[in-house]
């Protein structure tokens, strides 16, 4: 797969990704893989992508599903079958029964919604997910499926059998991460018969009187030209990789880079071991250049036996959450190029209000949505985790 830029667009265009510049050429031929690597980092990933792969009944190629799928994406492109023009206008949305989305949870068919065609979206990720349009009617949500064209302006995650929590405690840390004023997307639970779903409102989509606008945006795989099986970095190296992209494509690189570090300071706290390079973004903004976008996909993972308790990029060289020092935030400050003040001063800030303020938080999350007795775990994830980093991060 090669992928190269329309001589106009050379002339006029905007870079698509900070590995794609708009160079003499504009080539991104093989061996050369920025391109290939651009694009299959839209597609589903892990089971999401098997169980699809096996619906389509396609071989489990990238260009395929792209082709079968790349109707709407996060960010701004569309991939669209050879002859088919891009409508920017398309308004067109099915309603998307609640039977439906419930017969679609366990049976492995995310995409499939009681419609005879599968609806043509990829976001990457491994939960099976819909990208859709929601609107709230007498308190309740309403969910519609944009037809192939039309964008979409939220993501719907449905439970996986047996790891049935993650849209629960999906919403529940992104609401402790808003509560502590942390630039997270919005997160609700969706209550549907005794499943919880999670639903996120997308900050690539703007509403423009009666349209909705797509916006740019590319993961941090993307942006160093990587293939999604990298998004797990091993490497000390990686926030330094990651900070200088920041210096030099985004409008505002010393908040970015603060950002950057509350990021990881609020994974740490909050127990997401899953904070990868597929789950932090950056957005193009409309004069030109990129910044980092909110933060999305945050669930305290610590709270679920089954999932991989390292941390998805190393602080300093620590790869456990449970088993931090003050040498390893320093170690991190240096990766950054921030001083270790600055990082204690976010760790302090964060760990206070979270031992504060968790209990109510915690009430008040129940208060708006209901009782989840399982949120206790991740309750006590974040206690024991804000106890350590005020005893032995700072
Ligand atoms: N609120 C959001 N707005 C825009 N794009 C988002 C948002 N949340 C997630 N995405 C995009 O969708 C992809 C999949 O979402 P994510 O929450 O990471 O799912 P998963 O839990 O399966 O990894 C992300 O990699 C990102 O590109
Ligand atoms: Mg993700």
């Amino acid at each position: 797969m090669a992928f190269c830029y329309d001589s106009d667009w050379l002339t006029d265009g905007w870079p698509i990704s900070c590995s794609l510049p708009l160079t003499e050429t504009g080539d991104f031929v093989p061996p050369d893989m920025r391109g290939h690597h651009f694009f299959a980092n839209l597609l589903p990933e892990g089971g999401a992508r098997d169980r699809l792969v096996r619906w389509l009944g396609i071989a489990d190629d990238d260009f395929l599903l792209l082709e079968r799928l790349g109707a709407d994406c996060a960010g701004a492109l569309q991939i669209l079958p050879e002859g088919e023009p891009p409508d920017a206008t398309s308004e067109i949305c099915h309603a998307l029964e609640n039977e439906h989305l419930l017969r679609t949870i366990g049976s492995g068919q995310s995409h499939w919604t009681g419609h005879d065609e599968p609806p043509r979206l990829s976001l990457a990720g491994a939960q099976d997910k819909l990208a859709v349009r929601a609107g709230r009617q007498e308190n309740r949500w309403q969910f519609f499926l944009p037809a192939p064209g039309t964008a979409s302006t939220h993501i719907l995650k449905l439970p996986v059998p047996d790891l049935r929590h993650i849209p629960l405690f999906e919403a529940f840390t992104t609401f402790l991460a808003r509560e502590l004023d942390l630039p997270a997307a919005p997160v609700e639970p969706v209550l549907l018969n005794q499943e919880t779903l999670s639903l996120s409102e997308r900050f690539d989509r703007r509403t423009e009187g009666k349209r909705v606008v797509r916006l740019h945006q590319e993961d941090l795989c993307q942006a160093q030209g990587l293939s999604r099986a990298d998004k797990y970095s091993r490497s000390p190296a990686t926030f330094s990789t990651i900070t200088d992209i920041l210096r030099e494509h985004s409008t505002r690189p010393a908040r970015d880079i603060q950002t950057l570090a509350a990021w990881q300071i609020f994974n740490a706290l909050a127990g997401n071991t899953d904070g990868h390079l597929k789950n932090l973004s950056l957005l193009a903004t409309s004069g030109g250049g990129w910044a980092l976008a909110p933060w999305y996909d945050l669930v305290s993972t610590l709270a679920i036996p089954r999932i991989s308790h390292r941390m998805a990029l190393p602080i300093g060289a620590a790869e456990d959450p449970q088993n931090l020092h003050r040498n390893h935030w320093e170690a991190f400050a240096h990766q950054l190029g921030v001083s270790p003040r600055l990082v204690q001063r976010l760790i302090r800030s964060q760990a206070e209000r979270l031992q504060e303020n968790a209990d109510a938080w915690h009430d008040a999350f129940q208060d708006r949505h209901g009782e989840f007795p399982a949120l206790q775990r991740v309750r006590t994830v974040i206690r024991r985790q804000t106890r350590k980093a005020l005893r032995d991060w700072l």
